[in-house]
């Protein structure tokens, strides 16, 4: 059953969006399994760049059938726009599938994650202000409106009594804000409805049959394991299962369909939003990091904070994922920095840290153990084959091999598909 999935090893933004368009070639299917439009995916091709939020990254290739699994949370109206802008492109969206089980991300979802983070005050996890989380806590609180619900007026409305009133008591009383008209919300409904109606489909029955005919299948993580609900560094995660056993229950497929797991780990760290971060530089050379890659968030546009490779957390992801192959992005940033440094182990009152912790103090306060490598002087960005690639260079993605625990099979060095080094293919 070959379905495989990429997964963010970091706290996101590893450049999942160039890979998955790297993996296309040979696949038919491409299906998005958690998050919402928190996500930004860019990809770069011949076709131009495109930056996706929902839009499986996969679309792009005629042969793909682009999925949103029902783990997905979805605002309709920023994926009418996103395929209102591929249309536009002359991209082909007609084979889009969205689960008749994914949650809508309500206008109220939205004001809900604003009013919640003001709330917070200066414990405010700096939430991309989407709906987000407020969505998935209506899901588990069976108080969502899903896509299939949409398919049957007179139900919906019932639905969505309860539910908006259910947010607008929280919206008046708890923030003291304006509440929403249930009325208008439903008129929206119908309008997406009408919009997205060709696209709502039972998607786990079309993700089986793609796995049946043997065609492969990939499962596009969003965000990453330092994000996940469980795994990441809570309370400053996203509120969905980034990691791949979100797959499974995100698109309705058993384990035993995913021939692949493979991280995705930029040659640095970043992290946007608050929370711990212990290789975070808070200097020139983080300064440096953020001006060459262009660090900055391709769904808020805020700054990324910036740090070397952090050895400990990413070995946690490749544990929890249990990852079959690594793949390494934006090598060729670090081009020219000597010494080139990864964090091998945290230290916390002058004591080795076991693990990665899941206190977020520990997290907060422990001090980084580096290993210093040997810097490059030529540049690596664009290089296509293993053996071009300076031996500093080499020896330091070796180092990061030995480090976490995984081999990395693929290294990017550089945002276009074919600035890639493929040192063993990773869909046979
Ligand atoms: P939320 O997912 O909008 O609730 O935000 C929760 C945390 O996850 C915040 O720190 C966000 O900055 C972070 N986050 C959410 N989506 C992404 C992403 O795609 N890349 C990087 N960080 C993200």
């Amino acid at each position: 059953m070959p379905a495989y999935a990429v997964i963010g090893g970091q706290w996101g933004d590893e450049g999942k969006g160039k890979v998955i368009d790297y993996l296309c070639e040979n696949v038919t299917m491409v299906a998005r399994y958690s998050g919402g439009n928190n996500a930004g995916h860019t990809v770069l091709n011949a076709s131009g760049e495109f930056k996706f939020h929902l839009m499986p990254s996969g679309v792009i290739w005629p042969q793909v059938t682009p999925v949103i699994g029902n783990g997905v949370v979805v605002d309709p109206d920023v994926l009418i726009q996103e395929i209102n802008d591929l249309r536009a492109r002359g991209i082909d969206v007609s084979k889009l599938q969205v689960s008749d089980r994914a949650h809508v991300i309500m206008p109220y979802h939205v004001r809900m994650d604003q009013l919640e983070e003001i709330g917070r005050g200066q414990d405010a996890l700096g939430t991309t202000g989407r709906g987000v989380g407020p969505a998935y806590v209506d899901r588990v609180a069976r108080s969502g409106i899903r896509f299939g619900d949409m398919l049957d007026a007179e139900g919906l409305r019932d639905r969505l009594a309860l539910a908006a009133s259910r947010a607008n008591n929280t919206i008046t009383k708890v923030h003291e804000a304006e509440p929403f008209s249930i009325d208008e919300l439903f008129e929206q409904c119908l309008r997406w409805r009408d919009e997205l109606l060709p696209f709502i489909a039972p998607v786990e029955e079309r993700v089986r049959e793609a796995l049946s005919r043997g065609e492969n299948v990939l499962l596009e993580g969003a965000q990453g394991t330092l994000l996940d609900l469980d795994h990441g560094t809570y309370p400053y995660v996203t509120s969905s299962h980034s990691s791949v056993g979100g797959a499974c229950a995100g698109l309705g497929i058993g384990p035993r369909s995913v021939a692949g797991v493979f991280g995705v780990f930029k040659a640095y760290t970043s992290r946007v939003g608050a929370g711990p971060m212990p290789t975070e530089l808070n200097d020139d050379m983080g300064e440096l990091i953020r001006e060459r890659g262009g660090e900055y968030g391709t769904t808020t546009g805020r700054p990324r904070r910036c740090g070397w490779f952090d050895g400990v957390a990413s070995r946690y992801g490749v544990i929890v994922n249990d990852l079959t192959a690594g793949i390494l992005t934006r090598l060729d940033v670090l081009d020219g920095f000597d010494p080139v440094r990864v964090c091998v182990g945290y230290e916390l009152d002058g004591k080795p840290l076991e693990g990665f912790p899941a206190q977020t103090r520990a997290l907060e306060q422990c001090k980084p153990v580096y290993r210093n490598f040997a810097g490059w002087h030529k540049p690596t960005a664009g290089l296509t084959n293993w053996d071009d690639l300076p031996a500093e260079a080499q020896t330091y993605v070796r180092g990061i091999e030995e480090i976490i625990g995984c081999s990395i099979d693929l290294v990017s060095t550089g945002p276009h598909r074919h600035e890639t080094i493929c040192r063993k293919p990773l869909i046979p």
